[in-house]
């Protein structure tokens, strides 16, 4: 089985890439990526063919598509403050892009995985959020977003196209980044934890997240491929564990080691969602086998994987602040 991979160079992407090239079943991996945001060096040592274009390109897309038996899209512009920034720029990509892929797979009727976001929610206040309920994005990421999983769920129910669109909840693990103004708080929290620096907190530090280890995320996805799963409705991907962000931050401390960290406090960010936690039931019905790697083993990988990078190994050696090179 050939796979494509759209954002195959990212964090996410990556990650799957190298759970792909260890299943038995699977042949040519394709990452598919613009590098915007993603980087070949994610994919150093991963038997994957790296494709560098955007997924905006017809005829790129339709000639790598053309030799694939699945399709898992995941190029996107993330994160939530990106699309403050430029709102049209996360439409063009994530909406118009999706339904690029979409009519690229169409045509030879190619099973699609696709990531959906769990911002979609955003509103809303009930807890856990099952994927019955109402969506109220509350950013135009989280609008692109449900633009997405909307588009691949009607190619499913107008052609008949075998999709299967999952709602991420906020991914963290190897190859996450940190060190630029977007950065996900798990490595950033690492980031500044490493370095002894303050670590910063948009509010108050009381809103929850659900957090999913990526090894168990890209095991679904891989799953998913191999089993050609479908659906005709969102499919949540995580698992009800909801954590404060001050439970997180004494997590990673803990895993860290060392004295606590210091906390600042920021203004609350417009278009963050005050709570977060997936109902699972229609996630684990799909993939019974999958068992979430915990909270505290997850966090302690991402931390001993940190420690890795050459910025940080040789800051733990005792090279004077300021060597880092993020
Ligand atoms: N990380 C999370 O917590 C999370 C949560 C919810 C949803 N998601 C979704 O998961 C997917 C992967 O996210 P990630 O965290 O790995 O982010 P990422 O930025 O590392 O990955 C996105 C990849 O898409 C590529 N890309 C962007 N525009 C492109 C284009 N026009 N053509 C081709 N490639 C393009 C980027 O270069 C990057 O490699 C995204 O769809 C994102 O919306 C992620």
């Amino acid at each position: 089985m050939n796979v494509v991979v759209t954002g195959g160079a990212g964090f996410i992407g990556a990650n799957l890439c190298r759970e792909l090239s260890t299943r038995p079943g699977v042949g040519r991996i394709t990452a598919l990526d613009d590098l915007s945001t993603g980087s070949a060096a994610n994919l150093k040592g991963v038997d994957a063919e790296l494709v560098e274009g955007s997924i905006l390109d017809t005829d790129l897309l339709d000639d790598v598509v053309s030799a694939a038996d699945a399709v898992v899209h995941l190029a996107a512009r993330p994160s939530v403050p990106r699309s403050l920034a430029d709102p049209f720029a996360s439409h063009e990509v994530n909406a118009t892009g999706t339904v690029r892929v979409l009519e690229a797979c169409r045509r030879r009727g190619t099973h699609l995985v696709a990531a959906s976001s769990s911002s979609v929610y955003g509103a809303v206040p009930t807890l856990p959020k099952h994927e019955d309920l109402p969506t109220r994005p509350l950013s135009p990421y989280a609008a692109s977003k449900l633009a997405t999983e909307a588009y691949v769920l009607a190619h499913g129910a107008s052609f008949g196209l075998p999709v299967l669109a999952l709602r991420f909840f906020n991914v963290y693990g190897p190859l996450q980044p940190a060190g630029h103004a977007y950065a996900a708080v798990v490595p950033a929290f690492i980031d500044a934890m490493l370095r002894g620096a303050p670590v910063t907190v948009h509010g108050d530090g009381l809103q929850t997240r659900d957090f999913t280890y990526v090894g168990t995320v890209v095991r679904v996805l891989a799953d998913a491929v191999l089993h050609q799963v479908t659906c005709a409705g969102p499919v949540n991907l995580a698992f009800g564990t909801r954590v404060s962000i001050r439970e997180l931050i004494q997590r990673l401390a803990t895993a860290v080691g060392g004295p606590p960290p210091t906390v600042e406090h920021l203004a609350a960010r417009p278009g963050d969602v005050r709570d977060s936690q997936a109902a699972d039931g229609v996630l684990r019905g799909l993939f019974p086998d999958v068992t979430p790697v915990p909270l505290d083993h997850g966090l302690a990988d991402t931390v001993r994987w940190f420690r890795g990078l050459p910025e940080y190994a040789a800051r733990s050696a005792g090279e004077p602040a300021g060597a880092g090179v993020l």
